[in-house]
């Protein structure tokens, strides 16, 4: 059985780079880090940057953040014009600041309202539309499989549940079987999230659940190798991590690039011996040329 394996969006960790690391390695559809729906609508450069993906990126869905139906089917429209090839709704957020303007994760309290953001958001566009959701608020809500029903009814072509409320946060082990109700209550395919460290992990996660496709978020952290399903040798590994280095640098804003190298060399640094003290060497180099130097001094 073929394992469709993808990247999770991470907020300032899944940009171009990354992204298209992953799908080198293997990795299926990829999805953009979370685009604020007004601000895009506003026409913010920083948040249009977030849109940017490179050509071998696609398919790409591009993942927005909102609350706002009408704010949300013109952002979509944008998108869609951008060449995204599916728009996703972000329905787990867990952010305070965001929760508060009824965005991400507070989506899912009000099914009512989730419907009409995801009515006026089919209307906007003719590529995929699908959403990220959560097992649901806290334990007294758990309504991933209502959220499910109303996305589905609403022409949703596809529908990813990372299990945890959004009151767990990461705390606690994602509740499988909570994608395997949604994989059971709907008929577009699900992607299970959460808690996959492995292909082993990622094979595991379709067994108890059924779900069509598995993300990957923190897994790949450092280890993007993960989706070409295999292990592989140390100077292949060497290879990705100078092009993934390559990458950043190439195109990213010189101050953004830094900070990014500096994260992910970090991240690749994991279980090698003396790790904590380059990681702190890392992190105070002014340039990248000197965090190469560092980093490729422990490898
Ligand atoms: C740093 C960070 C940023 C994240 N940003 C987003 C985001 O922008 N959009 C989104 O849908 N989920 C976001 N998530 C949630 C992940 O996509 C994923 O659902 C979660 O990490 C659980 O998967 P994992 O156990 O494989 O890491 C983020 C998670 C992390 C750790």
């Amino acid at each position: 059985m073929t394992l469709d394996l993808r990247l999770a969006p991470m907020a300032a960790v899944t940009n171009a780079p990354f992204r298209l690391v992953a799908r080198e390695c293997g990795g299926g559809l990829l999805t953009s880090e979370e685009i604020d729906a007004r601000a895009l609508v506003a026409g913010s450069a920083r948040t249009l940057e977030l849109a940017r993906y490179l050509p071998g990126e696609r398919p790409i869905a591009l993942q927005l953040l909102g609350a706002d139906p009408d704010v949300l089917a013109e952002a979509a429209r944008r998108l869609e014009a951008l060449g995204a090839d599916a728009v996703d709704l972000n329905m787990g957020c867990p952010v305070a600041k965001i929760v508060a303007k009824g965005q991400g994760a507070a989506l899912m309290r009000d099914p009512f309202h989730a419907a009409l953001v995801l009515r006026a958001m089919r209307k906007a566009v003719g590529v995929p539309l699908t959403v990220k959701i959560r097992g649901g608020w806290d334990d007294r809500t758990l309504n991933a499989v209502e959220i499910a029903r109303v996305a589905e009814a609403e022409g949703v072509d596809a529908i990813t549940v990372h299990p945890r409320t959004r009151s767990q946060q990461f705390a606690g082990a994602a509740p499988w079987e909570i994608i395997a109700a949604v994989v059971a209550a709907v008929r577009v395919p699900v992607t299970g999230n959460g808690d996959v460290r492995s292909v082993a992990g990622a094979r595991a996660m379709v067994a108890a659940t059924g779900c069509a496709a598995v993300m990957i978020g923190r897994g790949a952290l450092g280890a993007p190798w993960i989706f070409g399903g295999a292990e592989i040798a140390r100077e292949e590994k060497a290879r990705i991590v100078r092009r993934h280095a390559a990458l950043i640098e190439a195109h990213l804003p010189p101050r953004t690039a830094l900070v990014q190298l500096k994260k992910h060399l970090a991240w690749y640094c994991h279980g090698l011996p003396g790790a904590a003290a380059t990681r702190e060497a890392l992190f105070q180099a002014p340039s990248p040329a000197e965090v190469q130097e560092i980093f490729w001094a422990l490898w």
